[in-house]
């Protein structure tokens, strides 16, 4: 019944994959299939391809997200994007502290809490994520990992931001592996997430956030996941690359 208190997102995180073109072609192929959504649908794309992506969804009812920002509005950092660009160019959502930055990039819980402040101050919506590592999971120690990911992430922000960030748990084992966390699994975390934000703003607020899940969410296992109480939608990686996959997923979130 609290799923009502809160929008279905379904993301695609599309990584680095497509050029422009080919993502003008992919949405096009989306378009069709996901226009009767009642979910919120976004396709999160590399920063060269977020033209094409904006012409591309103009007047649908897909929207549109950059994969990373940086926590500085300018200055000298070579290379990267700030919160304020996206927004110059009508990007309304980013995700940040996806777990291939947190392994890859160096990406620490400190870093994403900054991106995550420049991209509120920018006005976007953050599709913050989350998860952890299957050692960690094997220690038991899966909430305390998540818990502080999630807590150092939203210091600072306010009942009224919370309102612009939705919660991606991925479980990094389940990411591009094939290996699904189980329905079962998957509510646990993502009713704990709600719980810990219950314990850090007000129930009602928690009530309100969008908690999805992503790590090898596809057009076979979405329903299931989808139809727990707290798992308010997926961040879809490798599915979200096919149309026909990725609107399935869409339908099953509506
Ligand atoms: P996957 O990726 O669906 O390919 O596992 C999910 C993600 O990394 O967001």
């Amino acid at each position: 019944m609290n799923k009502q208190l809160r929008k279905a997102v379904i993301a695609g995180n599309w990584k680095m994959n497509k050029t422009p073109a080919e993502a003008t072609a992919l949405i096009n192929e989306i378009k069709p299939l996901v226009k009767d959504a009642t979910c919120e649908v976004v396709v999160c794309v590399p920063f060269v391809d977020l033209h094409a992506a904006l012409e591309a969804t103009a007047g649908t009812n897909i929207k549109v997200g950059a994969e990373n920002c940086h926590w500085a509005e300018n200055g000298a950092f070579t290379g990267e994007i700030s919160a304020q660009m996206l927004k110059a160019i009508g990007v309304p959502y980013v995700i940040i502290g996806h777990s291939e930055r947190r392994q890859y990039f160096g990406e620490t819980d400190v870093t994403v809490r900054d991106r995550v402040r420049a991209a509120l101050n920018a006005g976007l919506t953050v599709i913050l994520c989350v998860g952890e590592l299957l050692s960690e999971r094997e220690q038991n120690i899966t909430m305390e990992v998540i818990g502080k990911q999630v807590k150092i992430a939203l210091a600072g922000v306010s009942a009224e931001e919370l309102k612009r960030i939705i919660i991606a748990y991925e479980p990094v084992w389940a990411i591009g592996t094939g290996l699904t966390a189980t329905a079962e699994q998957a509510e646990d975390v993502n009713g704990a997430i709600r719980a810990l934000i219950a314990s850090l703003y007000t129930k009602e607020d928690a009530d309100g956030v969008t908690i999805q899940y992503g790590g090898s969410m596809n057009a076979k296992n979405a329903g299931e996941l989808l139809s727990k109480p707290n798992v308010d939608g997926g961040l879809i990686g490798g599915a979200s690359l096919k149309a026909p996959d990725f609107a399935t997923i869409v339908m099953a979130a509506n």
